[in-house]
């Protein structure tokens, strides 16, 4: 007994050792942390169950006989965030660079295929070189079980992929599948063609930096949610985000109590809207004064900064917010930001996650970029969004809502459970100017008979009365009663029900 007790430490002893002293000195001197210093920053302490660690690759090919490591090269298992379940897995970039092989695939689907049985997040730490060269067909076939395990359970468990490392080739689909991607900066990259392919193929030098960094990801091309600093930030905010997130989609999102009023009167809020039209403002500040302690947790702070997506709470719950942003191209919507958008309206309705929506929207943005680059289909994944989703939905006017835009931001009439607006929203069908100088454009010279109409037009039309009139809003509210008015919807919509006809999927425009 003994003897095995003490062949059961060595092995454990050799699988935490990974890829050995040299390489975890090499990993940390990148500003990195092992795959196992990462699952102890991410779970409670002393909730973490290993699964597998002896497993070992079956390559004998080039030599790979004598290279085994228990384990190989991924750290999978599960334990708790704040005491809730999650499974994980962290490959270990010590070890043959992370890379996937066939068994290092199977420890991943174990732990998928749990995780729907138990029906709780999966969690993904991604540094890896890729697919095992030396196995070849064996480590693609392993990638494509676990795309497909992502698929099935998209929208059945919450899946979140932090990179931490490289992240290339077909690699990079299993994190696109999930429902967001945080990276680390300058540590990590995601790219499907690496720099050498694209010096060959399109003569173009970028580094792996440009090419798929953090930053690349999180300000150009919106792959990316957020951006961490290092390791530990990213860890620290990956615990703060989960926290969000129910464990499925038939359970709500935990209940965090707080000691902010549901009543509490912001009176600055009577001062936001600047008395020109034209002025912007910073939408973000309405939502921190709105949601609980001012906690609002951004997803894709610096890509399409015309729509502002993330999550607060209210009276403790989750909500997501959708708000249009005057201060980037007037708050107009556009291709990057209705994509932007709709996706985390659809992570929302996948998971019980009731939406509020902030509008201040002139219009979609207009230009050939926009109408070549495909608005209309794009616009459309807005509006298949909102009007699909079954979750409580409340949306406040703030200013401007104008012509189809207006229909798009979670309207009454794509079933919007509660739509108020504030006594400085316009609802028409278009801008009072660009209204005028259509229906008066015989007078377009004219500039004293163009201004007297504008304002008759806007006397008659901007402002929040004549949508009030038909019942298209519920009710004109204060601006420093929002949060006690959006508190009261939520509770009153707390056990909606509301179900689309059955379908296998619908064909949202894609
Ligand atoms: C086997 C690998 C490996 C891989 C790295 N290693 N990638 N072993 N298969 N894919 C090993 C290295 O041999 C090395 O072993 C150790 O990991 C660390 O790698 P280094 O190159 O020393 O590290 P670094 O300089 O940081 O460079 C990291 C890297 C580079 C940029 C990721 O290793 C690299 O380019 N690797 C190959 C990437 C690649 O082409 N992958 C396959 C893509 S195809 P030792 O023993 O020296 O420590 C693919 C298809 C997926 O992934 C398709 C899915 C559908």
């Amino acid at each position: 007994m003994h003897d095995i007790i003490r062949r059961l430490e060595e092995k454990r002893e050799l699988a935490r050792k990974g890829g050995g002293k040299k390489r975890i000195d090499a990993q940390h001197g990148k500003g990195k942390l092992t795959a196992r210093e990462r699952i102890e920053l991410l779970l409670d302490p002393g909730s973490f169950e290993e699964w597998d660690m002896f497993v070992e690759h079956r390559c004998a090919d080039f030599g790979m006989g004598e290279k085994t490591t228990p384990g190989d090269g991924v750290v999978t298992g599960y334990g708790a965030v704040n005491g809730r379940l999650i499974f994980v897995f962290s490959q270990d970039f010590t070890v043959l660079g992370g890379s996937l092989s066939e068994s290092h695939a199977e420890k991943i689907c174990k732990i998928m295929d749990q995780a729907m049985k138990v029906r709780a997040p999966v969690v993904g730490l991604n540094d890896s070189g890729g697919a095992r060269i030396q196995e070849g067909i064996a480590s693609l076939a392993g990638y494509a079980e676990v795309f497909q395990r992502n698929v099935t359970s998209s929208g059945v468990i919450p899946q979140i992929s932090m990179i931490m490392g490289p992240c290339a080739g077909g690699a990079v689909y299993s994190p696109a599948i999930t429902d967001f991607i945080f990276m680390v900066k300058k540590s990590s990259y995601l790219f499907v063609t690496g720099p050498d392919v694209l010096k060959t193929v399109t003569h173009e030098e970028v580094t792996q930096e440009e090419l798929g960094g953090a930053i690349t990801h999180t300000v150009k091309s919106g792959v990316a949610d957020r951006a961490f600093e290092n390791d530990a930030e990213a860890l620290f905010n990956l615990r703060r985000f989960i926290d969000f997130l129910p464990a499925n989609n038939r359970e709500k999102p935990p209940v965090r109590p707080t000691p902010d009023p549901h009543d509490r009167v912001e009176g600055s809020l009577d001062t936001l809207i600047p008395d020109h039209p034209n002025k912007p403002y910073d939408m973000k500040e309405l939502i921190e004064k709105v949601v609980d302690e001012g906690e609002f947790f951004e997803l894709q702070p610096e890509y399409a900064g015309n729509i502002v997506t993330g999550f607060g709470r209210m009276e403790g719950s989750t909500v997501g917010i959708v708000a249009n942003q005057p201060l980037v191209l007037a708050g107009c919507l556009d291709i990057e930001c209705s994509i932007k958008a709709a996706r985390f309206v659809r992570f929302c309705d996948c998971f019980n996650i009731p939406i509020v929506t902030f509008v201040d929207v002139p219009g979609f943005l207009p230009g050939t970029a926009q109408e070549y680059g495909g608005i209309i289909k794009h616009g459309a994944k807005l509006l298949y969004a909102f009007a699909e989703a079954t979750v409580p939905k409340v949306t406040v006017i703030t200013r401007k809502a104008y012509g189809g835009a207006y229909d798009v931001m979670s309207s009454k009439h794509l079933r919007g459970d509660v739509n108020l607006a504030w006594p400085s929203a316009e609802i028409a069908v278009m801008g009072p100017k660009g209204a005028v100088e259509i229906i008066f454009r015989q007078d377009i010279s004219d500039t004293d008979k163009i201004d007297a109409r504008t304002e008759e037009y806007r006397q008659r039309f901007a402002n929040p009365f004549i949508a009030g009139n038909r019942g298209f809003i519920d009710d004109v509210i204060m601006p420093h009663d929002t949060r006690l008015r959006i508190c009261r919807s939520l509770r009153m919509l707390r056990d909606k029900i509301l179900e689309n006809p059955w379908k296998k999927h619908g064909n949202i425009p894609l």
